[in-house]
């Protein structure tokens, strides 16, 4: 039987806004004997909107702002697909989420190539080499040249590219998709409508084709495969695990073509939960103690229980319902006494959870986001990112009475990810730090909805923010009194400096060589 951890495949979809990752999650679900019907991760996603006020925004614009998990079983794997929010104002939350993920899908809309989200979304698999298996999806539509989508893929990403099944005509062409790695052909008794047929073929050049695929398209198809199965490299399983290599699957999510190859081959070639990196030590899966760490807080699931839930990636262990794990940040120890963990349609208490899950942990704001929780060992897991904000505002609260209501608004919206709060070192009011200008919004409604507090922002005059950062700290004093009014403290008081462009930073930076200004932080 094989260990725990080697039964899970714990993965995310990365795509820009409207590539079709609903659809494929949905599809995923389905197919992996997960749902019954497809359509309905969306009509679960909008019950549990109605649930909050401040979802009402995401609600009007047609987004995602909650990142969830979804677990299934399917071929005697555990598959866990960790939701991730695909506008690109709530990224901070998205590449957090990355981090505990083994492996990825990349969505591609076919008539648009790789786009603003996917891309950035790229960078920070790269930068943790996770393995990406790409689909280029909606081929039922009009689509660029499949030549032409693979390069502009391989180059602008600086990726090798494995094409494993490919289109046979695009849009009202479509005929279906040609797996040049088994001759499997994948099409439907009727043209035009989803994917139900299966044609084994010896190649791209059986017969069998001839019967089955339009004259002129079938010659273009011929070829169009013998070059992808020269012109591109040949998929290599290190290569791919080590995120150098992607495998690609053309298909349609909306005509299910796809969802079931990539479930084969998440099952197949996806890695299995991959070790930890702690302050100490690097932590293995197959490790009998359970460890985890926290990287995603939700506050206010339901509104009529102010309660949150901490999501925790276990990294080694088996974890048992009511265990003692200690919190290392405040070497408390919890009882785990209800995780829960979240199937396609519902949360459950769950009894039992190996390396590679994710558990939700329900408490009272005293989990955070980077938080590491083991069976006693004082090590911290490292790598979870916080990121410089791109938007800058002082906080103004136009009732005085309510500072109390104020700074526990912002001290959860901060434990949770949504904003980051600064205190400046001259004057009183509080600075906060967004990745996206949406999230202004979300602020200022969940401030009132759920604090009873209204608060408006004041543009600053500075538009970036880095950690600093000196292996002297006498140094860093003195830097930061000759700067005081550029500097602020963030929540756990690291200092942050403030400029009002990149010319200034620059010059700041190239005056203080001592001094090290960052993009990023990692929380641990
Ligand atoms: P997202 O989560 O990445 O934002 O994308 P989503 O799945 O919601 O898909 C965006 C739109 O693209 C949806 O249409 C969806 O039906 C469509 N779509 C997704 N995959 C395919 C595909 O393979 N082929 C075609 N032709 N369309 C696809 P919509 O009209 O905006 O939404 P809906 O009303 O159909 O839900």
């Amino acid at each position: 039987m094989p260990a725990s951890h080697e039964k899970r495949r714990t993965f995310a979809i990365i795509s820009h806004p409207d590539a079709g990752k609903t659809t494929l999650t949905e599809k995923l679900l389905y197919f992996g004997g997960a749902i019954r019907m497809a359509g309905q991760v969306k009509a679960r996603g909008e019950k549990r909107r109605a649930k909050s006020d401040w979802m009402k925004i995401e609600q009007e614009r047609g987004i995602s702002v909650t990142s969830s998990v979804m677990t299934f079983e399917h071929k005697d794997l555990i598959f866990n697909l960790l939701d991730t929010p695909g506008h690109e104002d709530f990224s901070e939350d998205t590449y957090r989420t990355l981090t505990a993920v083994d492996s990825a899908i990349m969505v591609i809309d076919a008539s648009k190539g790789i786009e603003a989200q996917t891309r950035k979304l790229f960078e920070v698999c790269r930068l943790r080499d996770i393995p990406i298996i790409t689909l280029v999806n909606k081929c039922d539509r009009e689509a660029k040249d499949t030549f032409e989508l693979l390069d502009e893929i391989q180059e602008t990403l600086a990726l090798d590219l494995s094409p494993m099944v490919l289109p046979i005509g695009t849009g009202s062409n479509f005929h279906g998709c040609f797996n040049i790695t088994n001759g499997d052909y994948y099409t439907s008794e009727t043209r035009g409508e989803a994917f139900d047929k299966i044609v084994e073929t010896t190649g791209f050049d059986d017969e069998k084709l001839d019967e089955l695929v339009d004259g002129q398209l079938l010659e273009e198809a011929r070829e169009m495969m013998e070059l992808a199965s020269i012109g591109y490299s040949e998929f290599d399983l290190e290569s791919y695990q080590e995120g150098h290599l992607s495998p690609v699957i053309f298909g349609s999510a909306l005509k299910d073509y796809g969802p079931t190859a990539l479930l084969d081959l998440i099952a197949e070639i996806a890695p299995m939960p991959r070790s930890a990196p702690s302050t100490i030590r690097t932590v293995t899966p197959d490790e009998k103690k359970v460890s985890g760490f926290v990287f995603k807080v939700q506050a206010n699931m339901d509104s009529n229980h102010r309660d949150r839930v901490a999501f925790m990636r276990i990294c080694s262990g088996d974890f048992k319902r009511g265990m003692k794990l200690r919190q290392v940040r405040t070497n408390k120890d919890v009882m785990v006494h209800s995780p829960i963990m979240f199937f396609a349609q519902d949360r459950e208490v769950v009894h039992g959870a190996g390396p590679g899950d994710v558990i939700g942990i329900p408490n009272h704001g005293t989990i955070r986001v980077g938080d590491t929780f083991t069976e006693g060992e004082n090590l911290q897991f490292t790598g979870l990112p916080a990121f410089a904000p791109e938007i800058l505002r002082r906080v103004r609260l136009p009732d005085t009475t309510k500072v109390k209501q104020l700074r526990r608004a912002l001290e959860d919206l901060a434990e949770e990810g949504l904003t980051q709060v600064f205190k400046p070192n001259i004057g009183s009011n509080w600075i906060i730090g967004l990745v996206g200008i949406l999230q202004l919004d979300v602020l200022k409604s969940r401030a009132k909805a759920e604090y009873g507090v209204e608060i408006d922002f004041e543009p600053l005059t500075f538009n970036m923010a880095v950690w600093l950062k000196c292996e002297d700290d006498a140094k860093l004093k003195t830097f930061i009194s000759a700067n005081a009014g550029n500097v602020v403290h963030d929540r756990e008081g690291s200092p942050v400096f403030l400029a009002k462009s990149q010319w200034e930073l620059d010059y700041t930076k190239e005056r203080n060589p001592d001094i090290i200004f960052m993009k990023t932080r990692e929380l641990v």
